[in-house]
């Protein structure tokens, strides 16, 4: 049967660091000038119905390295932007490629086109969930701190699909996720109820601080995200108190680094300071999107097992 990744709650714990440890071979290979043909002959379609810069080079540049192929096509531009059943593209793109990525609004898109391709599907984001980027997190986080479940991670700022990946993350490997979001910000209700029933060890707050006390790793994502820009100076006004500075950094461990997925907008969730800081880990964390992406693309499109 055909496997997905439309959210880490879907991998196994084996499955999950299987697919890390794949990442760091991959890493090593490309650093000492190896290179590794796995996906020959294979194409991946890439929708995107919404702005991407790390996104799309990193798919497009590892299907490249793999000795694949992969075909960028803006939403607008293709029969859906014009009304043409995600179903039908669905059914269409499997009989020309061999894997899809879909970057799009609503999370019901992907798990729709999910259901109806006979190709495996990889969600480049939704509303709801980013799990491509928070695998490249964690990955970063490994670099520096091998236990991943021994680790406290915080999470600052929009409960939005950052956070909630990082939920089910946390529900997976079993570390500590701490997260200071606004109220009426919060993460998406059922995935946090659903991740604690399931035993994450997960604490909400409300002051920025108090979620960054201790932790190994200190993450935030921007305060509006792709669709809500006209909420922006509202949002402006709600989040200030949960900017990530050099005051809340200083609660952190003192090896902590700091995370963030990318775009940033600096003076409002984090400080140039501590973005731009030694403790920021940014630029690495962008580069493994690559990495880890090469590993997804080898498990779903080659058939390569994770463990
Ligand atoms: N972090 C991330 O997904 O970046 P892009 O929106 O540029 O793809
Ligand atoms: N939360 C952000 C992430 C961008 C990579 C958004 O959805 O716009």
């Amino acid at each position: 049967m055909k496997r997905d990744l439309l959210e880490l709650d879907e991998l196994s714990r084996p499955e999950l660091l299987g697919l890390l440890r794949r990442t760091a071979e991959l890493k090593a290979m490309r650093r000492h000038g190896g290179h590794c043909f796995t996906l020959r002959g294979r194409t991946l379609a890439m929708v995107f119905e919404k702005a991407s810069t790390r996104t799309r080079v990193s798919f497009d540049v590892a299907m490249n390295q793999l000795g694949g192929h992969a075909i960028m096509m803006a939403a607008r531009d293709i029969q859906i932007g014009r009304g043409e059943p995600i179903a039908d593209t669905a059914r269409v793109l499997s009989r020309y490629v061999d894997g899809i990525m879909l970057r799009t609004y609503q999370h019901a898109n992907v798990v729709e086109l999910a259901r109806c391709a006979t190709v495996p599907v990889v969600n480049g984001l939704t509303d709801l969930a980013h799990p491509c980027q928070v695998l490249a997190d964690l990955f970063t986080c490994q670099e520096h701190f091998p236990d991943l479940g021994a680790l406290k991670i915080a999470y600052v700022g929009d409960g939005n699909n950052m956070a909630n990946s990082w939920i089910n993350a946390a529900r997976v490997l079993g570390f500590e996720l701490s997260l200071a979001c606004p109220e009426g910000y919060d993460p998406h209700g059922p995935t946090f109820e659903a991740a604690r029933e399931a035993g994450a060890r997960l604490t909400m707050h409300r002051v920025a601080k108090d979620a960054a006390r201790g932790a190994h790793v200190v993450n935030t994502d921007v305060w509006a995200s792709m669709g809500q820009e006209e909420e922006q100076a509202v949002r402006a006004g709600v989040f200030a108190p949960f900017q990530v500075s050099a005051e809340v950094m200083a609660v952190a461990r003192p090896e902590a680094i700091f995370l963030h997925c990318l775009p940033a907008h600096r003076g409002e969730e984090v400080s140039s300071e501590v973005i731009d800081g030694p403790q920021s880990r940014v630029f690495d964390q962008a580069e493994n999107r690559l990495h880890v992406q090469k590993a997804i693309l080898e498990w779903l499109l080659g058939g390569r097992e994770l463990c």
